[in-house]
């Protein structure tokens, strides 16, 4: 089968497409049949050995995929071939089949596709997770997204909206902020100096100020938005997609009784299978019911995945993008 193949950590032009023996399932896996995958930050990060999990050489990047069961291993009761699932891998969804674990599997309801469902589990799945469980979000509060246009922020705009908070969208463009305005952010600002960004999101949050900041970008923008939560504010520490990891005077939690909420998406999955169900199947309703919907910049092939690693590390992708793999044949989306 065809796979993208990281021999080496380091420069992205290291990965190779290349053909590789197909998996088989070891007891509780499953072998999916990978119709789409969907590019994240974390898969450039893994590449260049600078991510917190960093897989035996050689491998297959590739954090989430959705496609057919087409093998189960020895006990695996709840899946068999044909059904339609979608899954987060940790990596490996970057070729024409994958292998995971059981427990990481779900279900893909008739009324969504492929490519929806590839650009959920780990974006949209960060995102309510943050959102609800970790800063148990209320309707009527107001959250900052930073990176609002990106794959994790345009997630935790929309699902932002969805649990009827407001939600003001910081972005570095005015591209980026036409986006996040189509997708119902209630107020933009395009980030100019990092001193600025305070004021800028006080202007913009009026009285009642900012109760919750989600943050994937981390750098030089992550202490303003902490100073700018209110009484009582939670942080969310999602990524440092700027590269410089934040550190905060703790002076500036204890004046106005701020939290920081660490958010680990992938650690959640393995230590809570319960929860990482819970939140998928909230996600599929939502999806299902026109709730929210990924945003999907574009649709590329395999051929066409490491320049598509490389538009996320330059910072150009907006929403997701979805690598379409093989045609499963079963059902036709
Ligand atoms: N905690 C978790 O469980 C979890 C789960 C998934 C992802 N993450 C992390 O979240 C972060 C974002 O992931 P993603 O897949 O959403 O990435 P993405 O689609 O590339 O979005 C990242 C955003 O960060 C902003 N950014 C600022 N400086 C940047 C730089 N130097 N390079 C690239 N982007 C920069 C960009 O927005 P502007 O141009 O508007 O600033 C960009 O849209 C990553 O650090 C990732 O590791 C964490």
């Amino acid at each position: 089968m065809k796979a993208l193949v990281c021999a080496q950590f380091g420069a992205l032009d290291n990965l190779r497409l290349q053909s590789v023996p197909a998996p088989t399932p070891g007891p509780g896996q499953v072998v999916i049949q990978v119709n789409a995958a969907s590019l994240n930050f974390p898969d450039v990060l893994m590449c260049q050995g600078k991510y917190q999990v960093k897989p035996p050489l050689p491998f297959t990047p590739g954090a989430e995929a959705a496609g057919v069961v087409c093998a189960v291993g020895a006990g695996v009761t709840h899946w068999q071939p044909g059904d339609a699932v979608m899954a987060s891998t940790g990596y490996g969804a970057l070729a024409e089949q994958c292998v995971v674990d059981a427990t990481r599997l779900a279900r893909v309801p008739a009324e969504m596709s492929f490519a929806q469902a590839s650009a959920m589990v780990v974006t949209y799945g960060t995102a309510l997770y943050a959102l609800r469980h970790c800063a148990n979000v209320q309707a009527g509060e107001t959250v900052l997204v930073l990176g609002a246009a990106g794959g994790v922020g345009s997630a935790a705009l929309q699902v932002a909206r969805q649990m009827g908070a407001r939600v003001i969208a910081a972005v570095s463009s005015d591209a980026k902020a036409a986006l996040c305005r189509r997708q119902g952010a209630d107020a933009v600002l395009v980030y100019t100096e990092p001193e600025q960004l305070k004021s800028q999101v006080s202007a913009l949050a009026g009285e009642s100020g900012v109760q919750v900041v989600f943050d994937p970008v981390g750098g030089d923008y992550a202490l303003p938005a902490f100073r700018a939560l209110v009484w009582g504010g939670r942080y969310l520490v999602v990524g440092f997609a700027a590269g410089a990891i934040p550190a905060f005077p703790l002076n500036f939690a204890l004046l106005q009784a701020r939290s920081v909420l660490g958010v680990y998406w992938g650690e959640v999955i393995r230590r809570d299978p319960a929860a990482y169900q819970a939140v998928l199947r909230q996600l599929c309703d939502w999806v299902v019911a026109g709730q929210i919907a990924p945003v999907i910049s574009a649709e590329i092939g395999l051929e066409q995945a490491v320049e598509g690693l490389k538009a996320l590390q330059a910072r150009q992708v907006t929403g997701k993008l979805v690598v379409r793999l093989t045609d499963t044949g079963w059902p036709a989306r």
